[in-house]
């Protein structure tokens, strides 16, 4: 797997993907990415240019994929639109990027015989009781809830057909919530970071108790690797690094690591649907591919994020006054 495409290359964890692969293998890697608001260039500034490129382009064209899947021994598919509040607010762009965009990928990567890889969430799944010690598996049953997990569960099972009807080679993979650098302030650790740095107050859906089971994006990209090399054909492997906390006890912890008091946080509208808990069995993943994570303190991860938020402030201002106006108008 010389050639290798890293659809939504320009986001947050794909970003991190393409460094992982050029650390990591003598991969030439081709970015496609629409540049979308959750898109960032500066992610990718510094990669080697002989090793990485970057072509503007739309997962759900079926003339912008061709020729590069056409190019290609592998496809990583990470492009979607990714943030829930969003898809409440407006379904359709997840419909065709998710959908749509999953679709042409993978009738291109069938016409072609290339490898691919489907990355995914295990929002899929539905949300897990408060207070029980179950968690996600590969058996577990998809129960989306919102339009965003939603169209992720279609996408999955797209790929899920695509292996069996037509024998592409296909892996997929679920995993639980990632933070780390270059991560939109739209999403939960970010906002709450940039909002302690602002001068703000963090902001709490509900009473703060939804579970979410957090994992560095770094470990999610050398999940996905092993995945790729090692892992079966067909086979979905659940990805998650045991980092369940309840939200109030991460903005705590942002809190406190930014020297304010503990309550110093306001609550807010709740989320419509709002699941309640998330957590990944990853059993599979560590047993038959030998993958740990490496980033195994939370607390660590999280201070080491907050540092890098501080140090990265002309990259995430410009976004940062929209995002809070979009927020405000839903009262959040
Ligand atoms: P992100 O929103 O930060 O980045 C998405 C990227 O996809 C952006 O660069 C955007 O420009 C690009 N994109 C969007 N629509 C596109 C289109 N039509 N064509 C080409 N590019 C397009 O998302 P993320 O948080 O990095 O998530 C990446 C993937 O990982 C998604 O598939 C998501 O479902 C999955 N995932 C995310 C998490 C998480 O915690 N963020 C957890 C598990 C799985
Ligand atoms: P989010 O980052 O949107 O990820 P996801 O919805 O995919 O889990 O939210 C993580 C959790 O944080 C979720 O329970 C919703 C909650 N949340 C807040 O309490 N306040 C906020 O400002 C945001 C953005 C999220």
């Amino acid at each position: 797997m010389r050639r290798i495409v890293v659809t939504g290359g320009a986001g947050f964890i794909g970003a991190n993907f393409v460094h992982h692969l050029v650390q990591h293998t003598d991969a030439e890697v081709t970015v496609l990415d629409k540049l979308t608001y959750a898109a960032s260039r500066e992610a990718l500034a510094g990669l080697p240019e002989s090793r990485v490129r970057l072509v503007v382009g739309d997962v759900a064209e079926a003339d912008d994929v061709e020729p590069l899947v056409a190019a290609s021994d592998a496809v990583v598919h990470f492009a979607a639109e990714s943030h829930n509040d969003n898809s409440l607010d407006d379904p359709s762009p997840f419909v065709r990027t998710n959908l749509v965009g999953t679709f042409t990928l993978l009738e291109a990567v069938r016409r072609h015989g290339v490898r691919y890889h489907h990355v995914s969430t295990d929002e899929v799944y539905g949300d897990l009781p408060l207070g029980d010690p179950a968690r996600f598996t590969e058996e577990s049953p998809y129960l989306p809830s919102s339009p965003y997990s939603a169209s992720k569960a279609g996408s999955d099972h797209l790929v899920r057909a695509w292996v069996r009807s037509f024998g592409v080679a296909a892996t997929l993979s679920n995993c639980s919530n990632n933070y780390g650098p270059w991560q939109h302030v739209e999403k939960f650790i970010p906002r709450q970071i940039t909002n302690v740095l602002d001068g703000g107050r963090p902001r709490l859906y509900g009473a703060g108790l939804n579970v979410r089971d957090w994992i560095h994006a770094s470990d999610h990209s050398s999940a996905v690797l092993r995945i790729l090399t090692e892992g079966r054909l067909g086979e979905t492997y659940l990805i998650g690094a045991d980092g369940e906390r309840n939200n109030l006890e991460v903005v705590r912890m942002i809190l406190a690591l930014l020297g304010r008091p503990e309550d110093d946080f306001d609550h807010v509208t709740d989320r419509a649907g709002h699941d309640l808990r998330y957590a990944i069995d990853s059993t599979k993943l560590r047993k038959e591919l030998s993958w740990s994570p490496a980033y195994g303190d939370f607390e660590a991860g999280l201070a080491a994020t907050i540092d890098w938020y501080r140090d990265h402030e002309a990259w995430w201002r410009p976004a940062k006054a929209t995002t809070e106006a979009a927020y405000a108008r839903r009262g959040q």
